[in-house]
């Protein structure tokens, strides 16, 4: 893994949209596969910036993001879908139809999912994928537990990640659906590259399991641990408990 520690989480925004666009400008066809969440807010905004100053054409990228919940259509405004929208989507030169969500929605969620695989497999698959990271070392929806489905599939969350969405849900977290789809870590694993990012010290902990820790269903980042191009941005608190750098 290569790691790379910045200032603060402003100067990490800048890095990733950076090394967005220089994979965009190398391929302006590329697939991206986009993460929600605090922590790719700075990315976002300063791809906007970029795109505001015509420093990035999104016009033939393809986009697919990570996860989404069930039970609310694309027009909610807690859904990770009405998120891209107003961090990203809808202040850059995407194509629409090149822009690919899970439909928590839909009447038959499973074959959701698998039209999903499809879909990233008939693009060539995803050349680079942003992601998050939970304090517990989740990833997407991919919760710590004995098994892990490898596959995009159905999850029911835990109550923890319900109260930590429940900001998107008029802060309660009882509102916040039971049941999300999410990418697996097998879908996460045949990108061509990874790009995780995370801040503050609360990330500090599983940031180091991920990196010299063991496998383990218990932490689904370990998983990146396999890959072969994967590069994690972190401010100095995400950083702070790293033994070794490899
Ligand atoms: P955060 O969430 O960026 O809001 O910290 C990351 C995650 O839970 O995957």
């Amino acid at each position: 893994m290569k790691i790379r520690v910045f200032e603060d989480a402003e100067d990490l925004g800048r890095a990733v949209a950076n090394r967005i666009a220089n994979q965009v400008k190398k391929n302006p066809g590329a697939v991206l596969g986009l993460a929600t969440g605090g922590t790719p807010l700075a990315t976002y905004a300063e791809l906007r910036r970029m795109h505001a100053a015509g420093v990035i054409d999104f016009s033939l990228v393809i986009t697919f993001n990570l996860d989404e919940f069930a039970g609310i259509d694309a027009s909610h405004p807690g859904s990770f879908r009405r998120y891209m929208e107003l961090k990203l989507f809808d202040s850059v030169n995407l194509d629409p139809r090149r822009i690919h969500f899970l439909n928590g929605a839909a009447t038959d969620l499973d074959a959701e999912c698998v039209r999903y695989e499809e879909a990233i497999a008939s693009t060539g698959g995803i050349d680079l994928q942003l992601l998050g990271i939970g304090a517990n070392g989740h990833i997407g929806f991919n919760e710590p537990d004995d098994t892990l489905a490898a596959r995009t599939h159905r999850v029911r969350l835990h109550d923890q990640t319900r109260r930590d969405n429940a900001a998107l849900f008029g802060g309660n977290p009882s509102q916040v659906p039971r049941e999300a789809l999410s990418m697996g870590m097998g879908t996460i694993l045949k990108s061509r590259a990874v790009v995780l990012m995370a801040t503050g010290a609360r990330k500090a902990r599983c940031i180091e399991l991920a990196v010299n820790g063991p496998i383990t269903t218990r932490l689904p980042a370990s998983f990146l641990q396999l890959h072969r191009d994967v590069e994690l941005y972190l401010d100095r608190g995400a950083a702070s408990q790293l033994t070794r750098r490899r």
